[in-house]
């Protein structure tokens, strides 16, 4: 897919271009741009997109494991939000010039590890996983959403839009988490804990870095 904005400082050369096919109207770039917090939508879309890469990964990683089992095509569904999620960051990304978190390939790995790690505990574990993961995932936009609302509701109505969107999407992940018995999984609260102190620590990281 080719780019037709215009690029003075070589974006393209700079950094790689977010993986998964960008698209993009040049106008509503430009008229973005104009007068945002930049240090604040930076790290909102740099971690954001390094959530949906990592979600994208751990979602093929459980689907590597229970692809074939009872839950594949539920775990299939959720990814394919996810992958709409990222590839919509994946736009932002190049709209707003912001660069990917350097931690990139370890996220990964990382994602694939716990994905099918998860998985291997079975179609519980796997879902305390989702569970976890998406509770901390839709805490975080709703904290986003509410440094926009004061930064300005207008001026990112549109970033606002997406993330509230994808914040519903991420709950609805949690509450099929949950359907899924999810609770019954052996260890839940530990793994819980654990993935929610790893999560906590992946948005600390790709925020800064
Ligand atoms: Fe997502
Ligand atoms: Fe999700």
């Amino acid at each position: 897919m080719g780019l037709t904005f215009v690029s003075p400082a070589g974006l393209r050369g700079r950094w790689p271009l977010p993986a998964g096919g960008v698209s993009l109207r040049p106008c509503s770039t430009r008229a973005t741009l104009e007068g945002i917090n930049k240090p604040v939508i930076d790290r909102i879309i740099r971690v954001d997109h390094a959530g949906e890469y990592g979600a994208n990964r751990i979602y093929a990683g459980q689907m590597a494991v229970l692809g074939r089992s009872s839950v594949g095509p539920i775990i299939q569904q959720m990814w394919n939000q996810e992958k709409d999620h990222l590839k919509k960051f994946n736009e932002l990304m190049v709209a707003y010039r912001v660069r990917p978190t350097v931690l990139l390939p370890f996220w990964n790995v990382a994602g694939f590890v716990l994905g099918a790690g998860s998985a291997l505990l079975g179609k519980k574990g796997a879902m305390a996983c989702t569970v976890a993961i998406e509770e901390s995932i839709s805490d975080h936009y709703n904290s986003q959403i509410r440094t926009l609302m004061e930064e300005d509701p207008e001026k990112y109505k549109e970033l606002l839009q997406i993330i509230k969107q994808f914040r519903d999407d991420e709950r609805e992940h949690h509450d099929i988490g949950l359907e899924h018995d999810a609770e019954t999984a052996p260890a839940y609260s530990v793994l819980k804990t654990a993935i929610q102190l790893g999560c906590k620590a992946a948005i600390f990281l790709s925020e800064r870095i």
